[in-house]
């Protein structure tokens, strides 16, 4: 308080609060930077103890971070054992651990007095609703940062409508049903593009179901709503319908090739410099590619959070083998489940002589340069929004292998709505696989993706440019944020 009464013009501070999970913790860290890039705002960014230490062991964030005087960084537990693997099918102990820890710490953090300099606004993921509820105690505005796509977000805002309906639960099995109580999907989404967790019986009693009802009822009662998307792609459906409920939303994305235009203005870095993993990167695999053909390999990775049974990756990857095409495989360590990898001698040797002779497999791969590379044909993808977004970007076609919550919404617009791939959803074959990768790449087939593909990449790239859609809408997100400055004294 004496810091702020004594200066008369004093820049707003922003804490910034993702979900500690890859996904989120990387797009808000690139908000983060835009923000320091935009200059005249403080930022404290919250990490969980655990993810900061990943970040400072895979990355030079630290460093990179370090050229930004009004930025720096705030660590929290997560309060689970470091053993605990952090998947997506152990979301709610995510979740509640960080609630758990967090909430006291923020109730310091916020309050008048409680960091050198006053928080003016909270930018937090909007399923953090305790982080929104202690912020109202201190009289803090909140942004939320909805960082999964606002198609599966939208999907989540109609939860009450469709249980009121009487759509959901569903009755009987069919999956194929049209659904009809999410405006502006009707006539193209199914039951079983829904996010996953519409599917069970019980949604009264399922944990996930009580936040996202108080976070629907949260997110219209925020400043705005931030989203990693562009007017082009999602205006006329998703952003049209979230209108109704947030008026106050800014379209920023996509954020990662927003930030690397702003970051090519003010300095010489290259996307090796300001990777967020919390993987150590395998570099390996882009010499590799170097020495394929133009548009011969097909990417897989089924992101941070996503895990896979035993019997899943052998038919994976005979689908892959069989389809005779490159590949590069991102296997993440603790992404499968029931026992572990796959033991060298469980390898069938035909798809082990098949690997060697045009396959690459690494842990944890720069996604960001590898979509991009002249030699990547499609993207067998767990259609995460990041991972959609940076294949629209690079104008590569998708096959799209959704596991939960959005990604089952990303997979079918990606198919029925852009026309830039496959959905393969509720599916694991190997004959299947092999016949929707070749649909994806074949000549004389790819043409009908690459058209839709390149078109958006296009649109993708306007939007960020000067006077651009996302580009006014972050100025904007700035000025609006600069107002706050007095808010909270
Ligand atoms: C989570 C949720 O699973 C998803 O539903 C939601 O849309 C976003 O948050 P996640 O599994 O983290 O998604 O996938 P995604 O959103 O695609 O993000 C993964 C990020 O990790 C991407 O930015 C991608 O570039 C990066 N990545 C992935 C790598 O850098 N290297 C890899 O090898 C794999």
């Amino acid at each position: 308080m004496e810091e702020e009464r004594e200066n008369p013009n004093p820049l707003p501070h922003v804490l910034i609060f993702p979900l500690p999970v890859q996904g989120p913790v990387n797009c808000m860290l690139k908000l983060a930077e835009l923000l320091c890039l935009a200059g005249g705002i403080t930022i404290t960014f919250l990490n969980t103890d655990h993810n900061h230490r990943r970040l400072l062991a895979c990355t030079d964030i630290e460093n990179r971070f370090s050229k930004y005087p009004t930025f720096q960084f705030a660590t929290v537990p997560d309060g689970l054992p470091e053993e605990n693997p952090r998947s997506g099918d152990r979301f709610m102990e995510i979740f509640d651990g960080l609630e758990k820890m967090a909430t006291p710490l923020l109730k310091k953090m916020l309050a008048p007095g409680g960091m050198s300099k006053n928080v003016n606004c909270l930018i937090a993921d909007g399923i953090l609703n305790f982080a929104h509820d202690v912020a109202d105690e201190v009289g803090v505005p909140v942004i939320y940062f909805e960082t999964i796509s606002p198609c599966g977000l939208w999907a989540c805002f109609c939860l009450q409508k469709l249980i009121d309906s009487g759509e959901v639960p569903f009755e009987g099995n069919d999956l194929d049903v049209l659904i009809n109580n999410v405006p502006g999907m009707e006539g193209f989404l199914r039951r079983r593009d829904l996010p996953n967790f519409y599917r069970v019986n019980d949604l009264k009693n399922h944990p996930l179901v009580g936040k996202l009802v108080l976070e629907n009822r949260r997110v219209p009662e925020a400043r705005g709503l931030i989203l990693n998307t562009f007017e082009e792609l999602d205006g006329p459906i998703a952003l049209a319908q979230i209108r109704c409920l947030v008026p106050n939303v800014y379209s920023i994305g996509p954020i990662h090739s927003y930030l690397k235009s702003q970051l090519a203005k003010t300095q010489s870095i290259t996307s090796k410099d300001s990777t967020n993993s919390l993987w150590k990167e395998d570099r390996s695999c882009m010499n590799w590619l170097d020495q394929q053909p133009d548009k011969s390999v097909i990417y897989v990775s089924i992101g941070s959070l996503a895990v896979m049974e035993k019997h899943q990756v052998i038919e994976f990857w005979y689908g892959l083998v069989n389809s005779c095409r490159r590949f590069l495989w991102v296997r993440r360590p603790n992404a499968v489940i029931a026992g572990g990898d796959l033991l060298n001698e469980e390898i069938p040797d035909e798809i082990k002589k098949a690997t060697e002779e045009r396959g690459c497999l690494v842990s944890w791969a720069p996604q960001e340069d590898v979509i991009s590379h002249r030699a990547i044909a499609g993207f067998f993808t767990h259609s995460g929004w990041n991972s959609t977004l940076e294949s629209i970007v690079s104008g590569v076609p998708m096959l799209c292998w959704p596991q939960f919550f959005d990604q089952l919404v990303n997979g079918r617009m990606v198919s029925e709505i852009w026309k830039i791939g496959l959905d393969m959803k509720d599916t694991c074959d190997r004959v299947v696989i092999e016949r929707l990768i070749n649909e994806l790449v074949e000549e004389g087939k790819r043409e009908k993706f690459a058209g839709s593909a390149n078109e958006l990449a296009r649109m993708a790239e306007q939007s960020i440019m000067e006077n651009g859609s996302s580009q006014s809408n972050f100025k904007r997100l700035v000025d609006d944020i600069k107002s706050m400055v007095n808010v909270n004294l």
